[in-house]
């Protein structure tokens, strides 16, 4: 049974991206912020847009700053993302107090978090006001993986190392299966045109619906 939901929480039909720890520094103090509207934008230049509401402590640490990073989490650090989502680095240092031990990036000043599976550097490369939201639109400077986790892609071979995904208000979820999907060859495209229709799933069934198609055109061609 369908049903209509407020436009405000259509953006939740989109959920289940993985959460990205946004860290910040800007003259001697850094801070930290979960963000879930995190995108990439373009591969060459690499650009990822990342949208901070401005009450954001983080808005202005990136505004000053003109960078940031991201540090994608596992499952061991999901009471700490919610925490860190519920305070604001502009009454406390989050750092600190969750004592979250951190090293040092290559190319930016913002703390990367030990414990994440995955951290990208940005230089801010533009920012535009977008409805609420400011998208700051960060040129990356340096990537790394933890080499478990990731190869070309997530791997999700152990589910400690898996990055942690946002539902929308305190839920989260880690993907379960990496499924393969089977890349159509040139030859298989071209059938599928002639034939007029695509073996995308079952086969079985598609070839099934094929011969009752042929044979019928056979039956309508002797009639
Ligand atoms: C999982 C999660 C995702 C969030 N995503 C965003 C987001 O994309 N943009 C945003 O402005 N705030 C987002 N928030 C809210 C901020 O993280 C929250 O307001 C935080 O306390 C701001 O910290 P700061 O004031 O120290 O920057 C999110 C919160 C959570 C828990």
């Amino acid at each position: 049974m369908r049903h209509s939901i407020d436009e405000r929480d259509a953006r939740r039909l989109l959920g289940g991206g993985p959460v990205a720890l946004v860290s910040t520094a800007w003259r001697g103090n850094h801070n930290v912020m979960p963000c879930v509207f995190v995108t990439p934008l373009s591969i060459d230049p690499p650009l990822i847009g990342v949208a901070v509401h401005p009450s954001r402590h983080t808005h202005d640490m990136i505004k000053f700053s003109e960078e940031f990073a991201i540090n994608i989490p596992t499952r061991e650090l999901l009471h700490h993302v919610q925490y860190l989502g519920s305070v604001t680095g502009a009454e406390l240092n989050k750092l600190e107090l969750t004592r979250l031990p951190t090293f040092r990036a290559r190319r930016v000043d913002a703390p990367l978090l030990e414990g994440c599976v995955g951290w990208i550097e940005c230089g801010v490369h533009d920012a535009y006001a977008i409805g609420d939201h400011t998208l700051f639109v960060g040129k990356v400077a340096a990537a790394s993986v933890e080499k478990d986790a990731f190869d070309d892609t997530w791997l999700l071979d152990d589910p400690e190392t898996r990055p942690l995904h946002y539902l929308g208000i305190n839920r989260y979820a880690v993907l379960a299966d990496m499924l393969e999907a089977r890349i159509p060859a040139p030859a298989d495209i071209k059938r599928d045109v002639e034939a007029g229709e695509a073996q995308v799933g079952d086969e079985e069934e598609a070839a099934r619906r094929r011969e009752e198609r042929e044979s019928a055109e056979g039956q309508r061609d002797r009639g």
